[in-house]
């Protein structure tokens, strides 16, 4: 078994990005600019803007945090999207979901020009990326392929199922999965809360890709030998053996699959650090294309 190592792969990364923002800014070039959108205190959404924040003050990135009450009107949210869109300093924009019930997400998604779209959630991006033609990759889906990448799995001809169909992970990797390149080239089932006989499916997967939000929840008679797995999963649970009473669990129940696997992904440390490390290349890329 070979653990997927987000952790090293994505500081691998992000240490690629840095050297690239130095020699930008040495050719009198200016560094790249994110700027975050969170509405509301969820305590979870909180802790990733503030990491995507602290990266990139490591990669040598501006950022800008701006910060709604989770009452602020939908009107008012659209205006500062609109207000980002037009300022020429910032490359790349994104806004922390989930939103506030009261607010229209798709409406939100679709208002973020897609040029500083560096989540690739907007229409035109996921088409562009349904095509095959340049564009921002969804960050976990794109962390997703780079581990893949970096640690030569094979995927030509191979059984990929999906576990999980949302719009951000289950979704557009079972589109890239598909496509006509590497990593891809996979034979893909994207299965989902009413699949029937899922276990059946699970079984036959050589890639497997969980991505539930449902702590543990695929065992060891669910995978055959040799699976690699890569899990999504981030769920917070109680415990008495860490010092912050806490502790993080994926969909995969990691100790009693590892020894089946030919490759797994640990969580914490696995998907979960590569999603921000392609975050960054994203808006690398944005601040580039207008160079
Ligand atoms: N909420 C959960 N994942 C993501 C993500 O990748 N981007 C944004 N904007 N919100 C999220």
């Amino acid at each position: 078994m070979q653990l997927l190592d987000g952790k090293k792969t994505a500081n691998d990364i992000k240490e690629e990005i840095a050297i690239e923002v130095t020699t930008l800014v040495a050719k009198g070039g200016k560094k790249p600019h994110l700027a975050a959108i969170l509405v509301g205190s969820d305590g979870a959404s909180e802790t990733y803007v503030n990491a995507k924040v602290k990266a990139c003050e490591r990669v040598g990135f501006d950022s800008t945090l701006v910060r709604f009450d989770s009452d602020v009107s939908e009107e008012e949210l659209l205006s500062e999207i609109e207000k980002i869109n037009n300022n020429l300093d910032i490359d790349g924009l994104i806004v922390q979901l989930p939103l506030p019930k009261h607010i229209d997400e798709m409406k939100v998604t679709e208002a973020i020009s897609p040029k500083k779209d560096v989540d690739g959630f907007h229409p035109s991006n996921i088409g562009r990326m349904t095509l095959n033609s340049p564009t921002f990759l969804p960050a976990t889906p794109a962390g997703i392929l780079e581990l893949l990448e970096r640690h030569k799995v094979e995927t030509v001809g191979k059984h990929c199922v999906i576990v999980g169909r949302s719009n951000i992970v289950g979704l557009p990797m079972s589109i890239l999965m598909a496509q006509k390149s590497y990593p891809g080239n996979c034979t893909v089932t994207l299965t989902h809360s009413r699949t029937q006989n899922l276990k059946k499916i699970t079984k036959t997967a050589d890639i497997l890709i969980v991505a539930l939000g449902k702590a543990e929840f695929v065992t060891a008679d669910m995978v055959k030998d040799g699976v690699c797995i890569i899990d999504v999963g981030i769920t917070r649970v109680k415990s008495d053996k860490t010092k912050s009473g806490w502790k993080l669990l994926g969909d995969v129940a990691f100790e009693s699959v590892k020894d089946k696997c030919s490759f797994i992904t640990p969580v914490p440390g696995g998907v979960g650090p590569m999603t921000i490390a392609m975050l960054l290349k994203n808006t690398l890329i944005a601040a580039k294309s207008k160079t």
